[in-house]
């Protein structure tokens, strides 16, 4: 079982960090020792590692995010109150939308206007559902106000021109007084917006138009020139994200980074993506959400941890192009993927979210900060009522999901910088038992996340920090009694984050992580 600790101590290492393969070795009474190197850092972890994914997608806009003016359910223009409280208190950094596969059949000039004048059309990939149009661009920028985040786009490149892609950001950008920017500000926004992040499309190797690599790069050279930020107030320049690898083909990349770094003055990338979702070994999915035991909660967990080899893979043939990393890796559609909740619509993608749903997230999330010197920006599967989400809601009910509490435990290391770790990773079956991340935040506060994947068997860890003494350590910890547990609208807080301490002796923290549990800590 040692290729487990390697597997961990491999991933520290390609994260350019200085832990040894196997780290300190688990004392025999069973406890393990976590060493945090504090007198070392790595890369800093940006924000967007932390970001969110919404699509026109069954009820992740429509019910989920968008309920309507004259709706009775508590909102501000439309936009639901609730969700909006509960994404605030996570600190999204960034929201990718329309789509997904949507994005490549989104016309933009369908969803700006007067609601009543706009069109209604058809959602072909997810179901053939009615697109009502009542959330278009300016729906969206409203809602990424009202909860802080920034943009991030993709553009139509399946069944879209470089031309709609161009004008639509003309009308979002610019601030000159062109025709478009008048009818912006017509519509109600004077102001230019801002746009972070651009998709180039989205899965063009299938939904997005089924074209080859190289068809792809020359279509998305068009769309990368075209697609113009028109904004001159902006900062940091709007950054090109180009379709990478997907369905575990590295094609993509390669042939982007082959064309890459285009010709400076007519088109280039600056980020690459990767989309890789959890879901128990094959298609279609079929894992179920609740009532599995712990063969699928092992399965599914031990394939999520192939998000490490996957980010490396893609990282390594990214670097004989670029090896200065100026191409930013962006995870930007992951998660769980199961079995569709019984007696929803197999369309909508609706399915039970658990606690093997967090622990999933929190393996995740530790995989990306290692990776952070790659890895700028993440987008979750999907923000409300699909896959792997923050949150569910039902009408006016609402409840926040296993995952939205690892996303709030984590909220300390938007920004932070990795600290590294050395520890031995143990067993769990064939997993590793033991996952953990330390990070600095900008007022030099020092965070630990610990994961004990272990399902049965509470993990007594012991923490030292490297040339001084600990002196405490308290944070919280999110457990449940089952790997199926779950909040639902009667027992929201089933699945809900608890106080934790530690003891501290002679200089070491002492620390007990119930089963199947995520722990975060601010230790000094
Ligand atoms: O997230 C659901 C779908 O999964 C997206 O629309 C697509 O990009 C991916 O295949």
């Amino acid at each position: 079982m040692s290729g487990i600790r390697l597997d961990i101590g491999f991933m520290a290492v390609l994260a350019g960090l200085t832990l040894s393969a196997a780290g300190p070795a688990g004392a025999e009474d069973g406890t393990t020792a976590i060493a945090i190197q504090t007198g070392k850092s790595g890369p800093r972890i940006e924000r967007d590692i932390f970001g969110q994914f919404a699509e026109h997608l069954g009820t992740g806009i429509y019910g989920g995010i968008w309920v309507g003016k004259d709706s009775p359910i508590p909102n501000v223009r439309g936009i639901r109150s609730d969700v909006v409280a509960a994404l605030k208190a996570i600190k999204v950094p960034v929201v990718r939308w329309p789509g997904g596969c949507f994005a490549d059949e989104y016309h933009w000039r369908n969803g700006i206007g007067p609601a009543a004048k706009r069109p209604a059309t058809v959602n072909g990939n997810w179901g053939g559902v009615i697109e009502p149009n009542s959330f278009g661009s300016h729906e969206f920028f409203d809602f990424l106000d009202q909860i802080g985040a920034e943009a991030y786009l993709s553009v139509n490149v399946g069944s879209g021109s470089p031309q709609e892609a161009a004008d639509w950001l003309e009308y979002l950008t610019s601030s000159s007084p062109t025709t478009l920017a008048k009818q912006r500000a017509a519509n109600g926004h004077p102001a230019p917006y801002r746009i972070k992040y651009l998709g180039l499309g989205n899965e063009n190797w299938g939904c997005g138009g089924s074209m080859s690599p190289d068809h792809y790069v020359e279509e998305m050279k068009l769309f990368s020139h075209y697609a113009r930020d028109l904004n001159p107030a902006l900062a940091e320049p709007m950054q090109r994200v180009a379709v990478g690898w997907g369905d575990k083909d590295s094609d993509y990349t390669e042939a982007v980074m082959k064309a890459w770094p285009g010709d400076h003055w007519a088109w280039s990338v600056e980020g690459l993506s990767i989309h890789n979702y959890s879901l128990g070994g094959k298609w279609p999915p079929h894992l179920p959400g609740n009532g599995f035991g712990e063969e699928d909660y092992a399965l599914l967990l031990k394939e999520t941890l192939d998000m490490d080899q996957l980010i490396a893979k893609e990282t390594a043939i990214m670097d004989r192009y670029d090896p200065a990393g100026k191409v930013g890796v962006m995870v930007d559609e992951w998660g769980a993927w199961l079995a569709p909740a019984p007696g929803s619509n197999p369309h909508f993608l609706v399915q039970e979210n658990s606690l093997r749903d967090a622990i999933l997230a929190s393996l995740n999330l530790n995989i990306f900060m290692r990776h952070a010197d790659r890895v700028r920006q993440t987008n979750i599967a999907q923000l409300a009522n699909v896959l792997q989400s923050m949150v569910v809601t039902d009408g006016p009910r609402m409840v926040l999901t296993p995952t939205y509490h690892v996303y709030k435990l984590y909220v300390p290391f938007q920004g932070a910088t990795l600290v590294p770790v050395e520890f031995d990773a143990g067993h769990y079956r064939d997993l590793p038992r033991f996952d953990a991340v330390a990070a600095r935040d900008a007022q030099g506060k020092l965070w630990l996340a610990v994961t004990n994947i272990d399902p049965n068997q509470a993990g007594h860890v012991v923490v030292t920090l490297a040339g001084t003494s600990a002196e405490a350590a308290s944070g919280q910890v999110l457990t449940a009694p089952k790997v199926d547990s779950a909040n639902s609208f009667a027992a929201p807080d089933t699945v809900a984050p608890k106080p934790i301490d530690a003891a501290v002796k002679d200089g070491k923290l002492d620390l007990v992580l119930p089963p199947k549990s995520v722990a975060v800590l601010s230790v000094r």
